[in-house]
């Protein structure tokens, strides 16, 4: 059967079960392949998980320790007894489904390929600046505060907006809880990292990766990190995250109830490079979907970054320029997803720090 070396639809998922090959512009060039039979499988041990239960009580220093541990060593940890109920992570699991099941008439009208859009429906990661494609398809939503763009959302499943309102409230509990354990962990205030993100932000993604023909040829996302402050990831029971540890992929098994969270390069700034925004990817699979919901927690855009004073000494001198947000996440975007990270762009040169 002949192969489409691209396609005419917008949308992957419209296509992807259609070809048998993976066409041309989702080839991505001979060293950049993911060599997935060289990736490590995790164990207990690859990436911590924390049990929240306790800490606002007897277990504080402890989680406030593993915390600080994770975020120096891994970058990445799973958390469990976060406080959103099992019910809400089904159904929002089950309301993303559903969207990407919905006819491509009514997924249409939520397409656009323009990144400064508040809430759009799209593919790959920048269709309008990117050589090769990535097997993805993605619905963006900006969600804080959450009056500013609930409008925009999709109505279709019918309890989109409500559904989703809740779990993003939820999910913003979670993180100020993990802000002011994360500035406790650091030895700043419990308010440092709060009052840091001026009005703050938070976005997030549905992120849906239909089976792909050929696995090895392509990527659903490529190594990147995330250039907000934190992420919540949660995911479905298909595996494909893998996040680099050692310099070897690793891949991440999915367990239930809980979710990933990953240290984003706004907090790797913060810090003054104490945590580390790490490097990960998603890969696809012959057989099986896969949906992840990552939460991007962020500055607001006019939130002025750059390493806390307090991590600041003649040891430590400060390794970033101060920057505002709307400056990083402009650059981000314009870059597109590049291996090396954008947070160089805004280090000091130790040239100039010396002089
Ligand atoms: C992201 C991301 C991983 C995944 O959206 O930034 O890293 O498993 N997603 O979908
Ligand atoms: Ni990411």
């Amino acid at each position: 059967m002949a192969t489409p070396t691209t396609s005419t639809k917008l949308l992957l998922s419209d296509f992807a079960s259609t070809v048998q090959n993976v066409p041309s512009n989702y080839i991505r060039p001979f060293n950049d392949r993911p060599n997935l039979t060289q990736v490590q499988v995790s164990d207990a041990s690859s990436i911590p998980l924390i049990d929240l239960d306790g800490l606002h009580g007897p277990r504080h220093s402890e989680i406030i320790q593993q915390i600080a541990l994770a975020c120096q060593n891994d970058g990445f940890f799973q958390v469990k007894n976060h406080g959103i109920t099992e019910e809400m992570i089904n159904n929002m699991l089950n309301i993303a489904r559903k969207f990407f099941k919905l006819p491509e008439s009514e997924r249409l009208k939520s397409y656009s390929d323009d990144p400064s859009k508040t809430t759009r429906l799209s593919t790959s990661f920048n269709v309008k600046t990117e050589k090769v494609a990535n097997w993805r398809d993605f619905l963006r939503l900006h969600c804080y505060p959450l009056q500013d763009y609930v409008h925009e959302w999709p109505t279709n499943p019918p309890s989109f907006r409500e559904d989703v309102a809740e779990y993003c409230i939820s999910i913003r509990g979670l993180v100020l809880r993990l802000l002011e354990a994360m500035s406790e962990s650091l030895g700043l205030q419990r308010d440092y990292i709060d009052k840091a993100l001026s009005k703050h932000g938070q976005h997030m993604a549905l992120n849906y990766y239909p089976p792909c023909p050929q696995p090895e040829l392509t990527y659903g996302l490529p190594g990147h990190t995330d250039p907000n402050l934190i992420t919540i990831l949660l995911h479905d029971d298909v595996p494909g995250l893998q996040v680099l540890r050692n310099g070897k992929w690793v891949a991440v098994n999915p367990i239930p109830n809980t979710f990933i969270i990953n240290i984003g390069d706004q907090m790797q700034v913060l810090s003054n490079d104490r945590y580390k925004s790490v490097l990960h990817r998603a890969v696809v699979n012959c057989d099986k979907e896969r949906i992840s919901i990552p939460t991007f927690y962020c500055p607001s855009p006019d939130a002025l970054i750059g390493p806390a004073k307090d991590l600041i000494d003649h040891d430590h001198p400060a390794v970033y320029r101060d920057f505002t947000y709307a400056e990083y996440y402009d650059k981000f975007w314009k870059r597109g997803l590049e291996t090396e990270c954008c947070l160089d762009m805004f280090k000091i040169s130790t040239t100039a720090s010396s002089l």
